[in-house]
């Protein structure tokens, strides 16, 4: 894959430029730490030797995991130039082996991949979709880069079932606005950090219109799970803490495989 630099002006991604710090440090948010990295990690299984692909990989969180985790080559694609750099800063800073290349995943064709990938992990990065196509698109680039038989798709994405009620997940560290409900709607998170405020806003897609999108782009076949509390986050934290969470989580695995 080279860097090809892909973005247009209209990709739709400049809102997280400045936010590669703050990813950073949600990680440490306990529904990211104890629910979503333990589920990915579950979800993904045994990585080692794998050629593997972080869509949408922000600060490169999971990127660097995904080396850790034993994949032999691990390659980080976003579509903005500000939390790239950030990623890249981290990868000199402690080298792990990943490399970072600039494209937009909304232009499969464009996007430099190479189907010879096993995984590509693609996480809080469909919710980003602003139309179906986009979306679609986006699950096409993810199709692209996988060998044809037998790669996978893991992505983590906003339940279309998440709790309503700006409150809901306040005790979680964040909350969701959706005024609209509606296929498309946008709905914002708010995380207050102590770095600052992370504010970005994704958009509602039911899970007919994801399962529709991974057909149209090539998936054979698509199963959704929710994500579950590691022992330590249970141990820390108690059920009663994560009981409201659990009732509805705001986030799903959705995966998804080529023909094998
Ligand atoms: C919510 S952040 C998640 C980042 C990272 N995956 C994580 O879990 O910390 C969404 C990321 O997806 C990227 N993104 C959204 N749409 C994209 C597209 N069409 N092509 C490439 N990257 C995209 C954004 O630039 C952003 O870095």
């Amino acid at each position: 894959m080279s860097d090809l630099n892909t973005v247009n002006a209209a990709g739709g991604t400049d809102a997280f430029d400045a936010l590669g710090a703050l990813y950073e440090e949600s990680a440490r948010l306990p529904f990211r730490e104890y629910l979503e990295h333990h589920s990915v990690r579950e979800a993904v299984g045994d990585v080692t030797g794998l050629d593997a692909l972080d869509l949408g990989c922000g600060s490169g969180l999971y990127t660097r995991r995904l080396a850790a985790w034993g994949a032999a080559r691990v390659t980080g694609v976003d579509s903005s130039a500000g939390i790239l750099a950030t990623a890249r800063a981290v990868e000199r800073a402690r080298p792990v082996g990943v490399r970072y290349v600039r494209a937009d995943a909304t232009r499969p064709a464009a996007a430099g991949v190479d189907g010879s990938t096993d995984l590509v992990l693609s996480v809080y990065v469909l919710c980003y979709a602003r139309s179906e196509q986009e979306l679609t698109a986006v699950l096409a680039t993810a199709r692209r880069a996988l060998r044809p038989a037998g790669g996978r798709l893991v992505a983590v994405t906003l339940n279309p079932d998440y709790g309503r009620g700006a409150a809901y997940y306040a005790p979680y560290g964040f909350t969701l606005t959706q005024p609209e409900e509606r296929e498309g709607a946008p709905v914002t998170l708010d995380a207050l950090l102590p770095g600052g405020r992370l504010h970005v806003t994704a958009h509602w897609w039911s899970r007919k219109t994801y399962e529709r999108a991974a057909r149209a782009a090539g998936f054979a076949d698509t199963s959704w799970s929710p994500l579950t509390v590691s022992p330590r986050g249970r141990r820390l934290l108690g059920d009663a803490y994560w009981s409201a969470y659990l009732r509805a989580p705001q986030a799903l695995i959705l995966e998804a495989t080529v023909a094998s």
